[in-house]
């Protein structure tokens, strides 16, 4: 069963982490989709600080509804919001926005798994992007906190092939950056330091190898720590920079992969914040082409946490009729199988 969508306006909002989004969609169409990023505040401390993150989101929810609505110009008729899983403080101020609106406008409502709303994100069709992967098709989430190949049969029918029992991708590439002196959240600063390096210098662990089922990263990060220790001075800051990127897309690629070679699809999709990075773009467009699969990444306004992924998500649900109460409740976790 492919992919439908309702055939009017859905308001998202999204507040899990450290973005304050909201957004409009009409059918797979992206009307308006407006993040204000708390990522400059949460530098100073090297980290997400959730109740810092949560007075943030307070703050700039209002604005960032506004220019969404305006932006898109049409009226809402139904209210898309992040329920689950992620910082509960943050994703309460969303959700007690989208009930209080819900029930002030008297629209239906729905609660949407975060990692659902990057799971249905390519299917957009934003700016110059109109590539919806086919049905079914395996679906490489990477995120700063989640790592997660889902095999996609249809929007009710996804099966989770391949996570991570530590560290996410990008919680990897973020702790290399870390150890390289660079700043936070450190993937896209990573890759551009790795550019002119040389990934063969140093070796580092791919981890878990012959699990098919699993990614393990946090090896990484202690081999990095070693790397910097021993090398000191002497350290080729963009060949360690090269040889972590190297280490974590082969990683992924390999495990890619070997899951297109066990499972009957025709297409890859590739979405999340990690999803910025070229040579993982590169490795996995290689590896879908290999296995004659098409390859989908949507841009990067997509990848990175927004609402235009929440309000496509919420409108492939009420689509199936699905709806919330004003009871919705955030959840601090929750694995993704039947959104
Ligand atoms: O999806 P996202 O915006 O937020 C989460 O849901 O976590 O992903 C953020 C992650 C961070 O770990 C960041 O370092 C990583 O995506 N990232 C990158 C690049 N740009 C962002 N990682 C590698 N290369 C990049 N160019
Ligand atoms: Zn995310």
């Amino acid at each position: 069963m492919s992919f439908e969508f309702l055939d009017s306006p859905v308001l998202g909002i999204e507040t899990s982490c450290d973005e304050t989004a909201a957004a409009v969609v009409h059918g797979r169409e992206v009307l308006s989709s407006v993040v204000a990023s708390q990522a400059g505040m949460h530098a100073r401390w090297g980290g997400v600080v959730p109740e810092a993150a949560a007075r943030a989101h307070v703050e700039a929810l209002l604005p960032v509804l506004h220019e969404a609505e305006s932006m898109a110009g049409v009226r809402s008729q139904a209210i898309a919001v992040t329920d689950r899983p992620g910082l509960i403080g943050a994703l309460s101020t969303g959700i007690t926005m989208a009930k209080a609106l819900a029930y002030a406008r008297d629209l239906p409502l729905v609660g949407v798994h975060h990692l659902f709303g990057h799971l249905v994100s390519p299917f957009a069709r934003f700016q110059d992007y109109d590539s919806p992967p086919p049905v079914p098709h395996l679906c490489v989430i990477v995120s700063g906190g989640h790592t997660e190949v889902v095999l996609v049969r249809g929007p009710g029918d996804l099966e989770i092939l391949v996570e991570t029992i530590d560290d996410a991708a990008g919680e990897a590439f973020d702790k290399g950056a870390r150890l390289l002196g660079l700043g936070y959240p450190g993937g896209a600063e990573l890759e551009r330091l790795a550019k002119p390096g040389d990934p063969t210098r140093y070796s580092l662990p791919i981890g878990v190898r012959d699990d098919p089922r699993h990614f393990s990263f946090s090896g990484l990060k202690t081999a990095m720590l070693r790397l910097v220790e021993r090398e000191g001075e002497s350290l080729v800051r963009q060949d360690a920079a090269a040889s972590l990127q190297s280490a974590i897309v082969e990683a992924l690629a390999s495990k890619v992969e070997a899951t297109l070679e066990r499972v009957s699809c025709r297409g890859v999709s590739l979405a999340g914040g990690v999803a910025a990075n070229r040579s993982l773009r590169e490795a996995l467009s290689i590896v879908s082409a290999r296995n004659g699969c098409s390859f989908h990444v949507p841009p990067m306004g997509l990848c990175t946490d927004n609402a235009a992924m929440i309000a496509l998500a919420g409108s492939s649900m009420l689509a199936r009729g699905m709806r919330d109460g004003l009871d919705l409740d955030a959840s601090a976790t929750a694995k993704l199988n039947e959104a």
